[in-house]
């Protein structure tokens, strides 16, 4: 399997917003429409990074640099191409990416409940520094602690 990475701005918010759709429906998370993905990769500091297999793209990394920090805002891969290495393949070359930048440390927030996000982090280098009580869920239903993550380049 040819798998290849290429770095993206505002022109691509179409595609990222549907795979952004296609990776989070059902899971209870805001899917962020075309114009809102126009509007957070048109933001300072903001790139994205996408994964394809075959030419075809089936994930992207989201993420802020700001000075010494980082922050990544989403990270998704399509749900028929999962379990395959592709999340932590994008992760390593992110950091490729951000070795060459002043950034010092990459911070995140990850629902507590969500398993294979946690894998993911812990695998590649992330420790929890942090919760945020209740931070998701609502309205009625069940809530949940965000965990904030930090990644020490
Ligand atoms: C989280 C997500 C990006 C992982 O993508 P992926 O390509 O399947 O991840 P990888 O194949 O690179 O797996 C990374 C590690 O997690 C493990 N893993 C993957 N899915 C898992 C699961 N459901 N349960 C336990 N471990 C899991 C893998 O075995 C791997 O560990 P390894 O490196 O020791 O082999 C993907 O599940 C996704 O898009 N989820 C919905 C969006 C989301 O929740 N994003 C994170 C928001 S903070």
């Amino acid at each position: 399997m040819t798998v290849s990475y290429q770095i993206f701005g505002p022109e691509a918010a179409g595609m990222l917003s549907e795979m952004h759709r296609l990776s989070f429906q059902g899971g209870g998370e805001q899917i962020w429409s075309s114009s809102d993905m126009t509007t957070l990769l048109a933001g300072s500091g903001v790139r994205a990074l996408m994964v394809s297999e075959q030419s075809q793209p089936v994930g992207f990394i989201l993420w802020r640099e700001a000075g010494e920090e980082a922050e990544i805002l989403t990270i998704c891969i399509e749900p028929a191409h999962r379990a395959r290495g592709l999340a932590g393949g994008l992760l390593q070359e992110f950091y490729g990416i951000i070795s060459g930048s002043s950034v010092k440390d990459v911070f995140l927030e990850v629902n507590e409940t969500n398993a294979s996000a946690l894998v993911l982090y812990e695998r590649n280098g992330f420790e929890t520094v942090g919760r945020r009580k209740n931070y998701y869920g609502g309205r009625g239903g069940d809530k949940q602690d965000a965990l904030v993550m930090r990644y020490s380049c």
